[in-house]
């Protein structure tokens, strides 16, 4: 047998994700997992009803349509005219991927050549790199540094290149929680321009801001016609498995990425498209609610990290706390999380698996609010006794 490699070069080192060994370390040490970012308490449950409806009544059970179910785009379209003012034609403008995930891997896919270059906010989320390595290109981090976490928008232009294809826009950010001003937008936008750039924005935690107000980046000047807009469900439906996602965009820029999507999934989700089309046309009160509960958790478990002697940086938004463990005489947040449930009974992930630069993040630990309250209460008594230990 050839002595090659089986994994793709592009591929090499990305082995089993951070998430499936602490999750895997959260059953087996019966811990309560604040790592993934999933919720712990299902979606609306007429939503949840909307999908068994569907699959009983042979809606969606057979291949959807490629672009996704009409019914879903007009959703789309409707819920980004509702929130942000923008109008996208349903049948040319709007594709349904399989969540986020496939959109971002089909939009980079699509639109990058190998050597373009592609700057996106260091930490990243971990599709990210590996979707730029697969096209052949190379991501170029702007790290988004402590305290604040902000980015700095003089080394962003200092990054951009003859070479520069792309810019990757996560906001709000996973896992610091920032969310960008409109002045830092404002600037985004104007490089994005001067330097004729196409821009891809992560925006699935969009329902999820606590403080200030999400904005996107297609809706300023001169933006719509360059920025693939990409959401989900998941989030915001705490319907996470469902994997229903989307692209927003022109009819040019959406038809390259469905180019790609066409053979990845080609389809997916049938009958969950049906119930998400219901999900967003939820009223005000849905998302009002659902922001302010998150809210609640986020303030117990940023009062309890505190408490238990964390450095806490509050999240503007997704529902992620970013904290520092130098307070706690810890130096090294791979070796803290892998013993962290043998220690305490807490799972949490190491932002340092998010950086290129894995000093930068090497003392932050992210812990995840997406959780009951009791549970959120019984992860921060346990993070107490760190203190005695
Ligand atoms: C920043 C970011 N983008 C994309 C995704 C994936 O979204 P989906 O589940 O819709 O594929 C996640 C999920 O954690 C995320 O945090």
């Amino acid at each position: 047998m050839s002595t090659r490699p089986l994994l793709n070069r592009s591929l090499a080192g990305m082995g089993t994700t951070i998430f499936a060994e602490m999750s895997a370390l959260a059953v087996a040490t019966g811990s309560i997992n604040l790592g993934q970012g999933f919720p712990d308490t299902d979606g609306p449950r007429e939503i949840a009803e909307a999908a068994a409806r569907a699959v009983l009544e042979g809606r969606g059970n057979q291949y959807p349509p490629g672009p996704g179910i009409p019914e879903l785009r007009q959703a789309i379209a409707e819920h980004q005219s509702r929130f942000y003012g923008l109008a996208y034609d349903p049948d040319t403008e709007v594709l349904v991927t399989a969540g986020a995930t496939e959109a971002l891997a089909a939009a980079l896919l699509a639109l990058l050549e190998p050597g373009d270059e592609v700057i996106a906010f260091e930490p990243f989320y971990d599709s990210y790199a590996a979707c730029i390595a697969l096209a052949g290109a190379k991501r170029v981090p702007l790290t988004l540094r402590q305290p604040n976490f902000r980015p700095d928008l003089d080394e962003l232009r200092a990054l951009i290149t003859p070479r520069t294809r792309l810019l990757l826009v996560n906001t709000p950010h996973n896992p610091t929680g920032t969310v960008l001003t409109p002045e830092e937008l404002a600037a985004i936008a104007e490089l994005a321009v001067e330097h004729d750039l196409l821009v891809i924005t992560d925006e699935v935690y969009e329902h999820l801001v606590f403080a200030g107000a999400h904005h996107p980046l297609a809706a300023l000047p001169g933006m719509r016609e360059r920025t693939v807009s990409i959401s989900s469900a998941g989030k915001t439906f705490s319907f996470t498995g469902w994997k229903v996602g989307w692209v927003t965009a022109s009819a040019a820029l959406v038809s390259a990425v469905r180019t790609a999507k066409q053979y990845l999934t080609y389809v997916s989700a049938g009958p969950f498209q049906y119930a998400v089309a219901e999900a967003l046309r939820l009223p005000d009160s849905y998302y009002a609610d659902f922001r302010a509960d998150l809210h609640r958790k986020r303030d117990l478990l940023a009062a309890g990290l505190g408490a238990a002697g964390f450095g806490v940086h509050e999240p503007q938004g997704t529902y992620f706390i970013t904290t520092d463990i130098t307070p706690l005489g810890e130096e090294d947040g791979l070796e803290f999380c892998r013993a962290l449930p043998e220690r305490c009974g807490v799972v949490a992930i190491p932002n340092a698996v998010f950086y290129d630069d894995a000093e930068a993040g090497r003392s932050l630990v992210r812990f995840a609010f997406c959780k009951r309250i009791s549970v959120i209460e019984e992860a921060v008594t346990r993070l107490h006794t760190l203190h005695a230990g």
